[in-house]
């Protein structure tokens, strides 16, 4: 019995927690299984989508082919589309679909917070910045958008329907939003940067922060010391995880038992 075959595609991959996440939720169900590491640079990508199409049956998409594994699918469902970005693959007998499940799963990972408060402040304007604004604003949020060039934050707003914040208005728009998101990249591998000059942070207001590594951030052990509540970036993780699950076995995805892998790092 050869059992379910998955994979994650990206490069580099090796740091990936996928794996863990994914093993341990399909020894949790009891299906027989597995999910490999699938290096794969630029030139590779097509001929690594034929592998998936022949021998897998999905696949996670990560850094650097979100939006260049696009134009290969069969199909990409509109949430994926609009992003621009594919992190999940169903290979539907020979049929490659693309989604995007960083999206959905972020705004999971606020609701188990229980920070579904309808208006934030997202900080960046990459990739990431992209999928959850888009999220938020499809939710009918209202959301400002603050980046360290302002040019693409003004670029980001205006396309996707939230307010770019100009660059001498962002330590006021942080003090008073309910809810600060970092979605830059600053703080990723290094615990002593942040995105925000020292003590910029919400009067009152929760900080969520997409970075898990590490997961206690410079922003985040700020915020947690003013007395506000965090969130780190494993659950944003866990939940982008947990749908493209459910999205390959069409049910329920072990959440707990997926986290419990994620914190075991
Ligand atoms: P991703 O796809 O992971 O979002 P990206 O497209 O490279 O990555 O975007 C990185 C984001 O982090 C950008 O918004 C970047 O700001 P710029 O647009 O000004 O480059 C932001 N960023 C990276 N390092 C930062 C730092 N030290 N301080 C503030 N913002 C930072």
């Amino acid at each position: 019995m050869g059992g379910v075959r998955l994979g994650i595609i990206g490069d580099p991959v090796a740091h990936s927690l996928s794996p863990k996440m994914h093993q341990a939720a399909m020894r949790q169900l009891g299906i027989s299984g597995e999910y490999l590491l699938l290096p794969t640079p630029a030139t590779e990508l097509a001929r690594r989508l034929e592998e998936v199409r022949a021998g897998f049956n999905g696949v996670n998409v990560t850094v650097p082919h979100k939006r260049a594994v696009m134009p290969l699918l069969d199909e990409v469902e509109d949430r994926a589309r609009a992003i621009g970005a594919v992190n999940t693959i169903v290979n539907r007998g020979g049929v490659l679909l693309g989604y995007n499940t960083d999206a959905p799963g972020f705004y999971r990972a606020l609701e188990s917070a229980g920070f579904l408060t309808g208006e934030a402040l997202v900080l960046g304007a990459g990739g990431a910045a992209r999928a959850i604004v888009y999220e938020l604003v499809s939710r009918g949020w209202l959301v400002g958008v603050a980046n360290r060039t302002f040019a693409r934050a003004e670029q980001l707003a205006a396309e996707l329907g939230a307010w770019a914040v100009a660059p001498d208005k962002i330590s006021k728009a942080v003090s008073k939003t309910p809810l600060l998101i970092n979605a830059t990249s600053a703080g990723l591998g290094d615990p002593d940067q942040a995105p925000l000059p020292e003590g910029a942070l919400p009067a009152d207001g929760a900080v969520v922060d997409i970075v898990y590594g590490p997961r206690r951030t410079k922003l985040l052990r700020q915020a947690a010391a003013a007395g506000l509540a965090t969130m780190d970036g494993l659950e944003m993780l866990l939940q982008q995880g947990a749908l493209a699950f459910e999205l390959w076995s069409g049910g329920p995805a072990p959440l707990a038992a997926m986290r419990r892998a994620l914190e075991e790092g």
